[in-house]
């Protein structure tokens, strides 16, 4: 799999950013491909080369019923010849649900369990009946994060990157943070923004780079306090925001990850977070897809379309 587009650094221009001397510009994955956008291309890309490597024609994967992951496994399995199976949380009676849709528009099969069954899905004996189900196949876990992944998301940062002090991204499982503080420098820092609400988030990318033995060079920050009430959760301030974002700057944010950290990033400059002549870059993850399951749910239409073939 390969970049259909090199992601372009687009700097944003506004009077506040000169008020209070910060330079940003925003990293735009979600340009790199047109079906597999945003931190999934990095994520999905040494697990797929994993699969063939191993002879497998099948991947099996996790998420809910809007994943981004579900949506971009399915496209990218089809593009790379693999039989797709996503395992969804919940009951399968939305026929309308636009992630779900397209997921079996490319062929993927959608086993529905319930939420017991789903939280155990990484257990041996979950994945026993699942192999007993389907057979033999490579399995992604939910969100796409594993080691292979975060092999993946170590790659977004580089030369390019490096005269920036800041740099944020949305953690939703955390693959895509780790792999960023993998390759941070020295004068480097990441804030992470969880979309999640909780601060168990802290232990489990404690965690997490601890058995990928990540040690960052740089300084590492994870704010917690911009879930909008948890995942997937949001107030009206919020879609606000990214009609704002919008009109400002004609970029696309979803309500579930690349919003939330838009809205955090704005606070943080308005409250003098980052000092002055800081030069930040943020992330922009992809998700766009989620912004029609967002609609489809609550009738909230966003300023922007987005559609994939
Ligand atoms: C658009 C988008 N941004 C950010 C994230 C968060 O990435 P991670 O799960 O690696 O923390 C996700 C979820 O995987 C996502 O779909």
């Amino acid at each position: 799999m390969d970049y259909l587009h090199e992601p372009r650094i687009q700097p944003l221009f506004h009077d506040l950013l000169a008020e209070k001397k910060l330079e940003l510009a925003i990293l735009r994955l979600d340009e790199v491909h047109p079906l597999v956008s945003g931190n999934k291309f990095f994520k999905l890309k040494y697990n797929l080369q994993q699969a063939k490597k191993e002879g497998k024609s099948m991947i099996l994967t996790f998420g809910g019923a809007f994943s981004n992951h579900i949506h971009a496994t399915a496209a990218v399995s089809q593009i790379e010849g693999f039989k797709s199976i996503g395992v969804i949380r919940g009951e399968g009676t939305d026929s309308k649900n636009p992630t779900l849709a397209y997921a079996r528009e490319k062929g993927m099969e959608l086993h529905f369990v319930d939420r017991k069954t789903y939280r155990e899905k990484n257990t041996y004996s979950v994945i026993e009946d699942l192999k007993q189900k389907f057979g033999d196949f490579y399995l992604i876990p939910e969100g796409g994060t594993n080691g292979l992944a975060i092999r993946g998301t170590s790659e977004i940062l580089g030369e390019k990157t490096s005269s920036f002090t800041h740099v944020l991204t949305p953690i939703g499982t955390g693959g895509t943070f780790a792999g960023l503080a993998e390759s941070l420098l020295p004068s480097q820092t990441l804030v992470g923004i969880s979309v999640l609400k909780g601060e168990f988030i802290r232990k489990e990318l404690e965690e997490l780079m601890e058995q990928q033995e990540i040690r960052p060079q740089g300084q590492l920050q994870i704010e917690t306090q911009f879930h909008f009430g948890g995942y997937a959760k949001w107030k009206p301030e919020l879609i606000e925001f990214i009609q704002w974002f919008w009109q400002k700057f004609q970029i696309p944010l979803d309500p579930i990850y690349t919003g939330k950290m838009g809205y955090a990033l704005w606070e943080k400059i308005k409250n003098d977070h980052f000092p002055s002549h800081s030069k930040i870059l943020i992330i922009h993850t992809g998700g766009l897809q989620g912004s029609q399951g967002f609609t489809h749910r609550t009738g909230i239409e966003l300023p922007y379309s987005f559609k994939v073939k």
